[in-house]
């Protein structure tokens, strides 16, 4: 270890041996959790149990955890390291969760507490977001920097400890730290509900992680993007991956390279007259896929963690940030048939100026359904498309198992936002949100400032802020696309009601609105030069992102920060142990310096 952690910070860190399980001495302070508990209590449970390092095998089904009378804690180790990793062939270093990608899944039973232990040696700073987690009371440990904490520095663990309280269905996490999910760091996160209407539905369940992904690692590539002057769109991916598997043409790999052709595929193995709900995830940079098995519909019955009316579908578009759980049935003669993973190219705009505009991708990721007993050579056709391309599912197919009323009333705050690019005095290329391009302060993040009783409206322009002070009120956003592109935008610490969803040329007319029964979610796609208008709730005091997802764009600014209840956040206590990482402000101005030189890092606020 080179450095010297200061006081405090010492107590709550966990030197880890790789490889090796870690035992939690030290006595956790849980702050918060007092909100929308209802009828589940968070006590914890054997704390002195060890944090289980987990790997996941996404080719065999998820084995269930049992469900429990009381809500327990499951205590869960994340190691992040750089490994040597061909996912389609072609080796490059990897920022690995527990030396895999996608990383492990994270499990638990609705009303659990997960306390997850993120030791970071990655050499670069690091920092995860639950993706869709509400994260209620607890919203330093959201994972953004800049917004709710500093980033972990190497060599550095930090216990992110919440509940997932009445939440349940399919999440993920992933990095928030610059684009480095893109280099690996994402993984899957499920929380099971004991109460799910579709429980007796299905035999088995699966995940499926879908990813595009890059040769270059975002080192690289982000720098390209900032250039002065780029004139080029977003970065084109390398290949499709499935569950962390894809195929590359080698003979275009660059001299040097280690690279394989013909790697295996995703194979999900079924039994003929059983029932599979797959779990798919969007954990991209950017692309829209599209998933399909042939010969086999789709029944949808979750989007984002919110149960569905079920129907059925040919192909399923996911949006980046999205998720949905689809019920197939293994109904069809014992064979092979092809799961399609396909980038949508018709999403993915490009010109010759665009980094790697002449990629040798192959968009039609391909997997296996491999019937037990199966032996010939897959060659089934794919389905006709049955859906808008770049847009999301229709919202037929995204009716709520009951409509969701609370979002029919008199709205409190209003918010009028619109998008466009721009680039600043240096000709470098900005996304704007109201004119103002988001820059995070790495080292004193908002959450910070608000609890040294900064009042939201002085904070930094370039915060992009938003406030909403309203307990228990209905917020509008009025989001305004001038730019071609389809951004799919995510909030976090909420799902919203999609009131409106307009196309290019449509008139803004609020008679139109889905009051009586919305599509509900965390993540909508904001269709190039259209609008959107969505609702939620503000009952969850935080500092919560509202970004697309597209990494590129939030590299470019894109980005809001919603301060919710100020008031009430004003009076929390971020744990000691998340504030130290502040201190190890030396440390991170070097390592950030180092990943991309053109963010300002302001001077670090001493918190003795
Ligand atoms: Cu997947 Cu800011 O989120
Ligand atoms: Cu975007």
């Amino acid at each position: 270890m080179k450095f010297n952690i200061k006081r405090i910070l010492i107590l709550f860190i966990l030197l880890f041996v790789i490889g090796s399980v870690a035992i939690e001495t030290s006595v956790q302070t849980v702050s918060g959790d007092s909100l929308h508990l209802k009828d589940y209590t968070n006590e914890i449970q054997n704390l002195n149990e060890p944090y289980k390092f987990i790997k996941t095998d996404y080719f065999k089904p998820i084995t269930h955890l049992s469900f429990t009378n009381k809500p327990v804690t499951r205590y869960y180790q994340l190691t992040l390291k750089k490994v040597k990793m061909s996912p389609d062939g072609f080796e490059r270093p990897v920022w690995s969760v527990n030396g895999q990608h996608p990383g492990p899944l994270i499990q638990a039973n609705k009303g659990d507490r997960l306390v997850l232990n993120v030791t970071n040696n990655f050499d670069d700073p690091a920092t995860i977001h639950w993706h869709g987690m509400f994260q209620h009371g607890t919203n330093w440990y959201d994972g953004v920097p800049g917004q709710t904490q500093c980033p972990i520095p190497n060599d550095v663990s930090l216990v992110y400890n919440f509940s997932t309280t009445d939440q349940h269905g399919t999440y993920w996490y992933h990095s928030h730290f610059f684009a480095q999910y893109v280099d690996g760091l994402r993984g899957s996160l499920v929380v099971h509900d004991p109460d799910d209407p579709y429980l007796n539905q299905y035999d088995f369940e699966y995940l499926v992680v879908l990813s595009d992904w890059h040769h270059n690692t975002t080192g690289v590539l982000l720098p390209l993007q900032d250039a002065p002057g780029y004139s080029g769109l977003r970065p084109i991916p390398d290949s499709p991956l499935i569950s962390g598997l894809g195929r590359y043409n080698c003979t275009a790999a660059p001299p040097g390279s280690k690279c394989k052709s013909n790697q295996p595929l995703a194979v999900y193995n079924v039994k003929k007259n059983k029932k599979y709900r797959f779990r798919i995830i969007n954990s991209s940079a950017d692309g829209v896929f599209v998933f399909s098995i042939d010969q086999h519909k789709l029944k949808v019955i979750e989007a984002d963690g919110i149960y569905l009316k079920p129907t059925i579908i040919k192909k399923l578009p996911v949006a980046v940030g999205q998720r949905y759980s689809v019920i197939v049935d293994a109904n069809q003669p014992v064979g092979n048939y092809f799961i399609r993973g396909t980038l949508d190219k018709r999403c993915t705009p490009i010109n010759n100026a665009t980094i790697n505009f002449n990629s040798a991708i192959d968009w039609n990721g391909l997997g296996i359904l491999h019937y037990e007993g199966a032996i010939n050579k897959p060659n089934s056709k794919e389905f006709d498309d049955d859906f808008t391309p770049c847009r999301d599912l229709d919202k037929k197919h995204l009716n709520p198992i009951k409509p969701i009323t609370k979002y029919d009333g008199h709205v409190t705050d209003f918010v009028n936002i619109t998008i466009t690019f721009g680039r600043d005095k240096n000709q470098r290329l900005k996304a704007l949100i109201n004119n103002s391009s988001f820059v995070p302060q790495m080292n004193d993040p908002t959450v910070n400032k608000i609890t040294r009783d900064i009042d939201a409206k002085d904070l930094p322009k370039e915060q992009n802020s938003v406030i909403f002070n309203h307990n228990g009120g209905i917020a509008e956003i009025y989001v305004k696309n001038n730019n071609g592109a389809d951004h799919p935008f995510h909030m976090h610490g909420h799902v919203f009601a999609i009131m409106y969803v307009g196309e290019k040329g449509e008139v803004h007319d609020k008679s139109k609105y889905n009051k009586r029964n919305p599509v509900v979610r965390d993540t909508l796609t904001i269709p190039g030069n259209g609008f959107v208008v969505i609702r939620f709730i503000t009952d969850n005091p935080g500092v919560w992102a509202f970004h697309c997802h597209i990494e590129w764009h939030v590299e470019l600014g894109m980005v809001l920060g919603i301060i919710e209840l100020q008031d009430t956040l004003k009076k929390e206590t971020i744990p000691e142990d998340v504030v130290a990482l502040c201190l190890e402000h030396d440390l991170q101005k070097r390592t950030t310096r180092k990943m991309l030189n053109s963010i300002v890092i302001n001077e670090i606020r001493s918190y003795d």
